[in-house]
């Protein structure tokens, strides 16, 4: 039986952080047998805020070693760099031009973004999840594993599909989002009423990069916000503990009532404690097999080249299909 296909794309941005990586990069890794996958770090997508050139090179080459270290397989994924394929702008501008501005204007990724920086908000952003839509739908992929903050693109991604199948004729897969319970949405640890992210990154106890130290993890942990409430249990309504238990089982996998029954009786600080270490125990892989990547410049070149050179037949058939149904010469 043929395996579902499965895309998913990081932006080069600041230092990947727990929330990717139990939002997103952990669950790409653990299914890469189930599927066959295509994932790529999205640098097109991160000039839709301004960014220092030289600055964003080096990090996409960084992330793209850090999802190897994290555990992507070259011989089960297809791992490439967005702009070293044109079809994903072109057919940007294709599904630009069959995209209502009322659709975008909805999206609320661009409200958040656009608020944050009222003084300059880029055309690029607000047309963002076009660019978002055209990486999905180039490859034909049948599920988009993402954190629950992608959901609303993907919807749009789907619409859009439908809405071109229907005017020009069958020629995308509608995609489904796959978003996962545990780590669809990790929150700050300084503030767990907002999601971890980012462009949070310069307050320094508010995410954990994976490239963090055990002694900087051990830190920020024990700096995390709680409550006065001294229960430890999944309730909702207590953000801070609660993310706190949702980290816990991300790393550990074990169910809700053996760690409420494993914390029974103990205070925030064991539990601060106990999350650290399994965090630090989680990330320890990654951090040494970046470490080696690090200095393998040439295997990262040549994991590229090849990843690069496999999703460019794909995207190309997609993009010569759907320009010439268009009408376009
Ligand atoms: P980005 O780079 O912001 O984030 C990458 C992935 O991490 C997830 N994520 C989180 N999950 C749980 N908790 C959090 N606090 C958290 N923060 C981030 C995101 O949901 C995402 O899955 N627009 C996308 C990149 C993109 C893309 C695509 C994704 C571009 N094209 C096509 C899928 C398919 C973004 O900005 O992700």
């Amino acid at each position: 039986m043929q395996k579902s296909r499965v895309f998913s794309g990081i932006q080069p941005t600041g230092n990947i952080h727990l929330g990717n990586y139990l939002g997103a990069v952990k669950n790409w890794v653990e299914n890469q047998e189930k599927y066959e996958n295509i994932f790529c770090v999205v640098n097109s997508h991160a000039i839709t805020i301004p960014q220092n050139p030289s600055i964003l090179r080096e990090k996409t080459y960084d992330l793209c070693a850090m999802l190897l270290a994290c555990g992507i397989n070259p011989k089960k994924s297809i791992l490439f760099i967005q702009s070293k394929i044109q079809e994903h702008t072109s057919l940007a501008w294709l599904l630009t031009c069959i995209t209502p501005m009322g659709d975008l204007s909805r999206m609320t990724q661009f409200k958040d973004k656009s608020a944050k920086n009222p003084k300059q908000i880029l055309a690029g952003l607000f047309n963002y999840p076009n660019l978002m839509s055209a990486d999905i739908l180039l490859y034909q992929s049948n599920l988009v594993p993402v954190g629950e903050d992608q959901k609303q693109h993907i919807e749009l991604a789907r619409d859009t599909a439908i809405r071109f199948n229907r005017d020009f004729g069958e020629t995308f897969v509608v995609p489904e989002p796959l978003i996962l319970k545990e780590g669809a949405r990790i929150m700050g640890l300084d503030d767990p009423t907002k999601k971890m992210s980012k462009s949070s990154s310069d307050k320094p106890n508010h995410s954990i990069a994976l490239i963090d130290t055990p002694e900087t993890i051990i830190k920020k942990f024990k700096k995390a916000t709680t409550d006065s409430e001294g229960i430890i249990a999944f309730d909702k309504n207590r953000a801070g503990v609660y993310n706190l238990l949702n980290i816990y089982q991300c790393f550990t996998k074990q169910k809700v009532e053996e760690i409420e029954a494993e914390f029974a009786g103990q205070g925030y600080g064991k539990l601060k404690e106990r999350v650290a270490e399994a965090v630090i125990e989680g990330l320890r892989p990654i951090r040494q097999a970046y470490e080696k990547l690090s200095s393998e410049k040439d295997y990262l070149h040549r994991i590229l080249q090849e990843g690069e050179s496999r999703a460019r037949e794909i995207a190309a058939t997609t993009y010569k299909e759907t320009k010439e149904k268009i009408g376009l010469i």
